[in-house]
């Protein structure tokens, strides 16, 4: 065993570059998570106050969180599930390795589907199909297009195709080549839609309601659902930020790059939202969340423009692209154990649990049309694994984790782990927030979720 273990270890890849490793984490945590789950949770949530909530449930746990996964895989250069045990040899803390993995794994199952969607779409606008303004047509046409299994299952295969070469393409070659392109692009292209939409008659009193916090609309559910949006859109609590730090060097100074993801996360979030809701308010459209944000007001929004299968297409391409660099890190959560563990080769790996979670996800794409009466606990299968993964396994992983990092490697030890080569000046903060603050924070709002 352990001299598998040291051969691992010796030829880990790194990243090439540190702006390369910022971009690929970046990938990872923008997603539909920001373009399409955000907008959603702020228009349910009521406005300015939920942004407000976010922006401090960021700074005290989204932060600190992000770093104690990065060092835990920088220390230990291990993918997620070996991680937990290289520290604390034959122990079970494997296990929570092995449920962060399983969530990662559950929540590509569906992500694909979603995906698959939007390459769909992109396909619809660049052929002119999408080009409506009559919002009710564009309902039947997204039922149209959810509820055809054959669609649906192409689209989440060939998106998954996708995912999978990136990730043969290796740590270096792929993820992080494809990422520094990427990144940058949706910054660019968001910008541009942002601007555009700013400029409509109306749309101010949007930004606003964005902005605004109205207090009385501060609750313990909306602090829960803050907190799993952190989680989600951070890519916490799945093992991919515990993978991505394993591709790091030793002296790479992870507060400072854990600083510039959060920070283009949450940029990206803010702009999807100051360009999706003011745009309802603009078309005089009641802001209401779920998919149709997404694929029905939105291309409703865009017709309404000159150049529309132009906007169209640029929206949909930068949701599809930032939509692949996530999957393609929770996939390699799980390539990087068969890799380690199993020593699958790179391109056996991805193909197999690239296979393995399209079958998962066939139920899930179907769970809009042919099996939408097929339920488990009241639930479509599409929202039942949703649940399982976010609901439970995220949660559970999450506390886990940090409890893990602060009391059984201790604070002390992935502080030093932290400071070399540079001061950790918040180092004494972090490790309050690691030992107290998330663990409580996370566990609460585990069990309030799971009571309803
Ligand atoms: N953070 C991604 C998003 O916002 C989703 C994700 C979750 C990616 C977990 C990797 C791991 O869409």
């Amino acid at each position: 065993m352990i001299p598998v273990v040291m051969n691992v270890s010796a030829h880990r890849e790194h990243w090439g570059s540190r702006i390369g490793f910022i971009f690929a984490t970046m990938g990872s945590a923008v997603g539909l998570g920001n373009v399409w789950r955000f907008p959603t949770v702020v228009v349910r949530n009521g406005g300015g106050a939920f942004v407000l909530l976010y922006l401090l449930i960021i700074l005290a746990i989204g932060v600190p969180t992000m770093i104690a996964e990065l060092v835990l895989g920088k220390k230990t250069q291990r993918n997620v599930v070996s991680a937990f045990g290289q520290i604390k040899p034959g122990s079970r803390w494997g296990l929570v390795g092995l449920l962060s993995m399983a969530a990662s794994f559950v929540v590509l199952s569906f992500y694909a589907v979603i995906a698959g969607w939007t390459a769909i779409y992109l396909l619809g606008s660049l052929s002119g199909h999408l080009i409506t303004g009559d919002a009710s047509a564009l309902k039947v046409l997204f039922s149209r297009v959810s509820s055809h299994g054959i669609l649906s299952v192409t689209g989440q295969a060939t998106f998954l195709l996708f995912t999978v070469i990136v990730v043969v393409a290796g740590v270096t070659g792929g993820i992080e080549r494809v990422n520094s392109v990427l990144m940058p692009g949706i910054v660019v292209i968001l910008t541009v839609l942002l601007v555009r939409t700013l400029l409509l008659p109306g749309a101010i009193p949007g930004v606003f309601w964005f902005l605004r916090p109205d207090v009385s609309q501060l609750s313990l559910k909306v602090a829960l659902d803050a907190l799993g949006q952190v989680f989600f859109s951070f890519s916490l609590g799945m093992g991919a930020i515990v993978t991505y730090g394993s591709y790091l060097p030793r002296d790479h100074y992870i507060p400072g790059s854990a600083l510039w993801i959060a920070g283009s996360d949450l940029a990206v979030a803010l702009l999807a939202g100051l360009t999706v809701i003011p745009a309802l308010f603009a078309f005089g459209i009641p802001p209401e969340g779920g998919p149709g944000l997404i694929f029905v007001t939105l291309p409703a929004i865009f017709s309404t423009l000159p150049f529309s299968m132009i906007w169209a297409s640029l929206f949909f391409t930068m949701l599809l692209f930032a939509a692949l660099s996530s999957s393609v890190s929770m996939l390699e959560v799980v390539v990087s154990y068969l890799v380690d563990v199993h020593r699958f080769t790179r391109v056996k790996a991805a193909f197999v649990s690239g296979i393995a979670v399209f079958f998962l996800g066939i139920p899930s794409a179907l769970s809009t049309g042919r099996l939408s009466g097929f339920l488990i606990f009241g639930r479509t299968f599409f929202d039942l694994v949703d649940f399982i993964a976010s609901n439970v396994f995220l949660p559970v992983a999450g506390f886990f984790t940090a409890v893990f990092v602060a009391w059984v490697w201790g604070v002390d030890r992935a502080l030093a782990e932290l400071e070399i080569g540079q001061r950790f000046t918040w180092g004494k903060a972090w490790a309050l927030a690691m030992k107290y603050l998330v663990p409580l924070a996370v566990l609460y709002v585990f069990v309030r979720g799971l009571l309803g």
